[in-house]
């Protein structure tokens, strides 16, 4: 049974007044049970949200680690670190840390090493630009972005991983994947797994990301291999974002 996950990558936003509403309005709002409810603060913040979510449903996760343990990193934060102050999950190779940090293939794939070795279950961010889209080249690209992880960490690594999908043509944009362009690289990437373990692939945990929101949230959920949602923008407001929690209640676990 695959539990939904809804999870909120806060991206570069926020302050500490902005982040304690936030959070106390999805503690208020959020039921346990239903589908589990990650949220992704700036760096800076996450001890800070870890402690006003305390008791409640909601988990909270770093949007980025170093691929070091400890050392002589300036400006960076270790896996350790985030789990020291309560993180459990931390986002790995999100598209803008890809294009706009330049992180590569075989970087993105150290992280996720790191971020299990530290214990927090890492989420792994995968998808294709428009160019590689219209190029008819989604399912390739994607692949190698998994290939490279599979590669160093194995695939037996991701029975404690997550994967998104995040066309990165959808990313704030506004332009959502229609739930059957998002259903189809879904099953492409359980289909991955499943060729090299079949159980493996059916429990395995496939979010979709890029400008869900309240309204869309639902009919992407109901596609059978879409098990939640990381959502950027629409996690910015407890309201949109509860509203996109309910939806994934109410789809309800499968696989
Ligand atoms: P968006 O961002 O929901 O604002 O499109 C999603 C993401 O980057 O994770």
């Amino acid at each position: 049974m695959r539990r939904p996950i809804v999870a909120g990558n806060w991206k570069m936003h926020g302050s500490r007044e902005e982040n304690a509403r936030l959070v106390a309005g999805l503690v208020d709002g959020i039921g346990h049970g239903g589908a589990e409810v990650i949220v992704f603060p700036p760096a800076v913040y996450v001890a800070e949200v870890v402690r006003l979510a305390a008791g409640s449903a909601v988990a909270v996760g770093g949007q980025n680690l170093c691929t070091e343990a400890v050392g002589a990193y300036t400006g960076e934060t270790s896996g350790a670190m985030l789990r020291d102050v309560g993180a459990s999950h931390v986002l790995v190779g999100h598209s803008e840390r890809r294009t706009l940090y330049g992180e590569s293939e075989a970087t993105v794939a150290v992280k996720f090493v790191a971020a299990q070795a530290a214990g927090l279950v890492p989420v792994l961010c995968v998808g294709e630009s428009l160019e590689e889209r219209e190029a008819g080249v989604t399912e390739t690209v994607v692949a190698r972005q998994l290939d490279a992880v599979v590669a160093l960490a194995g695939l037996g690594a991701f029975v404690q991983a997550l994967v998104a999908y995040e066309p990165v043509w959808a990313i704030g944009t506004g332009r959502t994947a229609s739930p059957d362009q998002a259903q189809a690289v879904h099953a492409f990437i359980r289909g991955y797994f499943s060729a090299g373990d079949a159980t493996l692939g059916d429990q395995l945990r496939v979010l979709y990301g890029g400008s869900v929101k309240a309204s869309n949230a639902a009919e992407l959920f109901g596609m059978a291999d879409v098990d939640g949602a990381l959502v950027g923008g629409a996690s910015l407001k407890a309201d949109e974002f509860l509203r996109i929690c309910d939806a994934a209640h109410s789809v309800g676990g499968r696989g």
